[in-house]
């Protein structure tokens, strides 16, 4: 018998149930607190985890209490949100996402659980994998936008750099895959709202990032809140039971998300908390967070024999492993003992990442880079000097005072410069404000920087906006400033594409900014002045207004396709039907165009690679990287195929005036799609395969592949 086996079976009923239960120290970030976890609560083995607690004192005190002062000494669970970041604030995921870069966003994670490991967390909520096609949704900000494959790719690199080799080590910390699944398809973007997508979509588009966050390893997977086909997550026999932990063969562990199996009664599926732990339990989920549900309704659900001690057994067994994989066992203060970690030894890695994350949507007249002898400048907005909003939401232990804002980049990055400042209104409010101070710095600048958009809580959970434009007095702002004539570079600082196609226009540049973190105002100025070349990429599309929403690269075809020319067609009779931008948009201040694209074959079967090249050429003065997608389009299969299905990319770095071969590789099976019973399989039949810069379609250049039928020859 294992060590885990003969800890099971010394454990009492309340000592097991003890261990299926996550309290929280009082520092909840949502939902209500339910009671901040006593002393007695843990010594008498009620608490196995404890949520949003940190700091080496802290954890160490907690810690003692349970291995010295309870009957079998087993090690509390550390876990906390650490999603970009811990102590080093790293931009929001979803502007990390646009660089593209697997290799980066493992250092990131990697970097973040070394901080949050020396402050005793054992265990990260993230990364965050929910597939978002929706803006007005306030968690796009929080994972890596719409595109499955980016997800997909998103998810094996923040598993492996949270996890590290060595989940034991006492940098490394266990990953929790979150919200399985399609919380990003709520209704309306509302927040918790019910989603209704058909099994298809689930497959094709919500679980390939969970698909291979289990398969990178990842310790724990989180539900969403949200009811799919009417069945909530929390309780999904189907999904969790089923697909998880039989197809996926995931072993993990299952954490509820906050107060979530209470929830199971508002959803109408659980007629009280012993039900609600029963469904809980037997759909597979181990740990109780907050809830207080198992705790106080587990003993009464067995009793009345809706649930029996194995279901509990197999629960337990998933958490104690867990902690072993942890080293909890061998040495319960293994993280926060490495409190000689120095905090903040990535301070360049956040501050590359920050530039690196920066889109450039428009540029005309190619006001950017800024003029090198540019002697006044105007700083208006109330996202210019505002230090708190750079870290974005989720930011649990980053620190405001850590933070460049942009006008303090732009006046460390400019000091032959002048630079004014007027906030001319608050960031979300109504009140009067002073646009006529504004509008009078703007009348003795040579360019205006305006900085506006929204700020870090208007974008994460419960942060779902009908009308996602900019907010307050902000537009009227920008209006008068535009008015005034002088040049305005638009800086929009978001968690979300935001609705602003009046403003792209009448801006000279616009700038995603995002949230950017620590060093938004470095970054921010290292792109505007040029020392940085913006490479960021849009990994979710940008729509001219929300009426267009859900908008994405993915669609599949209509029966008419759009066409402005005809009277039937798939199109709006008031807005055309392409976005602001397309997803993988973004401009550098150099051009690169694409030629002649050739593949190594024109018929496979099952088994081939696939090998393409394209020459990329740097028609421009000074170096540049480019990203380089290769899509997909199944022409005719059992189901409708999308017109554009991501399947690769790549990323290439050009001299000036240099043209550079790029290879692109694909196997046969990433062009397979899913049959009646979502197996993948690879049909016959004739594919697209578009390259090109972004999502635009009319921008791609296209050749032509032909599956051969399993066992034909080529011709
Ligand atoms: C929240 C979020 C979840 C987070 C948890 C703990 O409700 O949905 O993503 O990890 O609570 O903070």
């Amino acid at each position: 018998m294992n060590r885990i086996d003969k800890l099971l079976a010394s454990m009492t009923l309340d000592e097991k149930i003890g261990q299926l239960n996550m309290a929280t120290a009082g520092q909840a970030v949502t939902g209500p607190i339910v009671g901040a976890p006593t002393t007695e609560a843990i010594r008498d083995g009620k608490v196995g985890s404890l949520l949003n607690l940190f700091g080496s004192e802290a954890t160490a005190r907690y810690q003692k209490l349970a291995v010295e002062q309870t009957r079998l000494a087993i090690p509390l669970l550390f876990c906390a949100d650490v999603l970009h970041g811990h102590r080093t604030t790293f931009p929001i995921p979803l502007a990390e996402a646009g660089l593209f870069d697997p290799e980066t966003w493992e250092r990131t994670a990697r970097a973040a659980a070394a901080e949050a490991a020396a402050e005793g967390i054992a265990l990260t909520f993230a990364p965050m994998l929910d597939i978002a096609r929706d803006p007005r949704w306030g968690r796009i900000a929080e994972g890596p936008g719409e595109d499955p494959r980016l997800g997909a790719r998103f998810a094996t690199a923040k598993v492996r750099g949270f996890q590290g080799a060595d989940l034991a080590a006492p940098e490394s910390i266990a990953a929790t895959a979150k919200h399985f699944c399609a919380g990003g398809a709520a209704a309306a973007g509302r927040e918790y709202a019910a989603v209704d997508v058909s099994e298809r979509t689930l497959h094709e588009v919500y679980m390939p990032p969970f698909r291979a966050a289990v398969e990178a390893g990842c310790a724990a997977i989180m539900p969403a809140f949200n009811s799919v086909a009417g069945v909530p997550m929390t309780s999904n026999l189907r999904l969790l039971r089923d697909y998880l932990r039989r197809e996926l063969r995931f072993d993990g562990a299952i954490i509820s998300d906050y107060d979530a199996i209470a929830e199971l009664l508002i959803h109408g599926v659980a007629a009280d908390r012993a039900e609600a732990a029963t469904l809980a339990l037997k759909a597979g989920v181990d740990i109780d967070m907050v809830g207080g549900v198992y705790l106080a309704h587990l003993p009464e659900a067995l009793a009345r024999g809706l649930v029996d001690m194995d279901d509990i057994d197999a629960a337990v067994r998933r958490v104690l492993t867990l902690k072993q994989k942890l080293g909890l066992f061998d040495d319960p203060y293994r993280r926060a003992a490495s409190a000689a970690h120095q905090m903040h030894p990535e301070d360049e890695l956040s501050a590359d990442v920050a530039r690196r994350s920066i889109t450039l949507l428009a540029n005309h007249d190619n006001i950017l880079p800024l003029a090198a002898d540019l002697r006044r400048i105007a700083v208006i907005g109330p996202l210019a000097d505002a230090p708190a909003e750079m870290l974005g939401p989720w930011s649990l232990a980053g620190d405001p005072n850590r933070c460049v804002t942009i006008l303090r980049g732009l006046r460390a990055a400019l000091p032959l410069c002048e630079i004014a400042y007027e906030p001319g209104v608050s960031s979300k409010g109504e009140e009067e404000g002073d646009i006529a101070a504004a509008c009078a710095l703007c009348a003795q600048a040579e360019v205006v920087i305006l900085c506006v958009g929204e700020t870090a809580d208007m974008s994460g959970e419960a942060a779902s906006r009908a009308a996602p434009g900019l907010p307050g007095r902000q537009r009227e702002l920008a209006e008068a400033v535009l008015a005034t004539g002088v040049p305005v570079v638009a800086l929009i600082s978001s968690g979300r594409p935001l609705m602003v196609s009046w403003l792209r226009d009448k801006a000279r540049a616009m700038v995603a900014t995002w949230f950017l973190g620590d060093f938004a105002g470095h970054a921010v100025a290292d792109v505007l002045t040029g020392r940085f070349n913006p490479t960021g990429r849009l990994a979710v599309t940008w729509p001219r207004e929300v009426g267009q929403i859900p908008i994405y690269h993915a669609e599949k075809p209509s029966s008419r396709p759009a066409n402005p020319a005809e009277p039937f067609s798939s199109k709006y009779i008031d807005l055309p039907v392409e976005p602001l931008f397309p997803f993988g948009h973004g401009l550098s201040y150099t051009r690169v165009t694409l030629r002649n694209l050739r593949a190594s074959r024109h018929e496979f079967s099952r088994g081939d690679s696939l090998e393409f090249e394209i020459d990329a050429v740097n028609e421009s003065a000074i170096a540049t990287e480019e990203t380089i997608f290769l899509f997909a389009h199944d022409l005719v299969a059992s189901t409708a195929r999308p017109l554009l299905e991501l399947k690769t990319w790549a990323k290439v770095t050009l001299a000036a005036r240099q043209t550079k071969t790029v290879a692109l590789t694909l196997s046969a099976e990433s062009l397979r799609c899913l049959d009646d019973d979502f197996r993948p399989v690879l049909e016959p039949g004739e594919f697209d395969i578009l390259v090109g810069l972004n999502a635009d379609r009319r921008t791609l250049l296209t050749t032509r592949l032909r599956a051969l039928p399993h066992g034909a020859r080529e011709s």
